[in-house]
């Protein structure tokens, strides 16, 4: 289980809610605590009392660090609004569907056309985008299906000259000979800062001295003690300046580019929880750790099976998790060790 504040959460429920117990035992408004969790806290909404905005928010669980809602986005962020959410999110990261035209089972991914699925996109990035902090970053995760519209939609939103990069998640997998089209086996993560003042925090991943050497192409020295290192360069052109030593080059890694092999979830996996178009937790835990900081605030209003809410906690952010779907709502709660319903 993660190590999360037991210090404050309420559930709210709602008579038409469906698919979870109802604690029949306690009075309407009553504020009672749950059985097995520390200072927790329950309120169920009485008869004909409305929910804290009128909007269709059919539950949540709220922590300091945490919100899990089930709701469509824009129902979710109105929520944000008429609750005076007090933070703004360094990341907002959506994996919405793709256009790819599929049934999944837990939700669907079937559209009229192309544009009743990029008006769909374009009302949740417009709704989204107030809620993006000033130095913060959107990362919209799509496919060939509809990226290259998604691109130039988002823009007009984020605005061109804030659009920062285009991450490649490569994941690999089984190849079959094809004629019409190779094999896409890669996503893509489009990312944009809400101003120019947003900075990622600089990632690096393992390399060996041999992979460092044989980028570098030049010839290498031994110290006094027997140390590896190179010559470093001031500039183009300038002569030998100063020494990179080899054994610090491989301990601090090489810092990442923009394309990413990082496996698919496999079957046999124990990370797999079951919901389809679940993405790894290595993913989102390089997207959390280049985009935010740690207290800081990440929203994921699709948020599926809460990849993104096991990355964000366990590298100390809080989490705005959402979808409308509540199977993917109780596979959240389930996932981050939170009560079931
Ligand atoms: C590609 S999946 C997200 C998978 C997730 N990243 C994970 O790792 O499990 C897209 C999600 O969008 C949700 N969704 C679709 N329409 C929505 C809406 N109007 N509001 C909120 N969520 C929605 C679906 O229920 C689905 O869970």
């Amino acid at each position: 289980m993660l190590d999360m504040e037991m210090d404050k959460e309420i559930k709210l429920r709602y008579d038409e809610a469906e698919g979870h117990q109802r604690d029949r035992s306690a009075e309407p408004g009553e504020e009672r605590a749950l059985i097995g969790q520390e200072g927790a806290r329950v309120r169920l909404l009485g008869q004909g009392e409305s929910p804290p905005c009128g909007l269709r928010i059919r539950f949540a669980i709220e922590r300091t660090n945490l919100r899990v809602v089930c709701g469509d986005i824009v129902d979710q962020i109105g929520w944000l609004h008429e609750a005076k959410f007090p933070h703004n999110f360094s990341l907002v990261y959506l994996d919405p569907p793709f256009f790819s035209n599929r049934e999944y089972g837990s939700f669907s991914d079937a559209w009229k056309s192309l544009d009743a699925y990029l008006t769909t996109i374009r009302d949740w990035v417009r709704a989204i985008y107030p809620w993006v902090k000033d130095r913060g970053f959107f990362v919209l995760h799509c496919d060939y299906h509809a990226s290259h519209y998604l691109k130039v939609m988002v823009d007009e939103i984020f605005g061109y000259g804030n659009f920062r990069n285009e991450w490649v998640w490569h994941y690999g997998g089984r190849r079959q000979p094809a004629i019409r089209r190779v094999n896409s086996k890669h996503d893509v993560l489009l990312v944009w800062a809400k101003t120019d003042e947003a900075r990622f925090n600089p990632v690096f991943e393992p390399w060996e001295r041999d992979e460092y050497v044989a980028m570098k192409r030049q010839k290498v020295h031994r110290d006094e003690d027997g140390r590896e290192w190179i010559w470093g360069h001031q500039g183009r052109g300038r002569s030998h300046a100063y020494r990179i030593y080899l054994d610090e080059q491989v301990s601090r890694g090489r810092a990442i580019d923009s394309v990413w092999d990082i496996p698919i979830i496999n079957t046999s996996s124990k990370e797999r929880v079951g919901y389809p178009t679940q993405k790894p937790v290595k993913l989102l835990t390089r997207v959390i750790e280049l985009t935010t900081n740690p207290g800081d605030w990440v929203a994921d209003f699709a948020a599926g099976s809460g990849t993104t809410g096991v990355a964000a906690l366990a590298q100390g952010r809080a989490a705005w998790l959402g979808d409308i779907n509540k199977e993917a709502v109780q596979l959240t709660i389930q996932r981050l060790g939170l009560e079931a319903w």
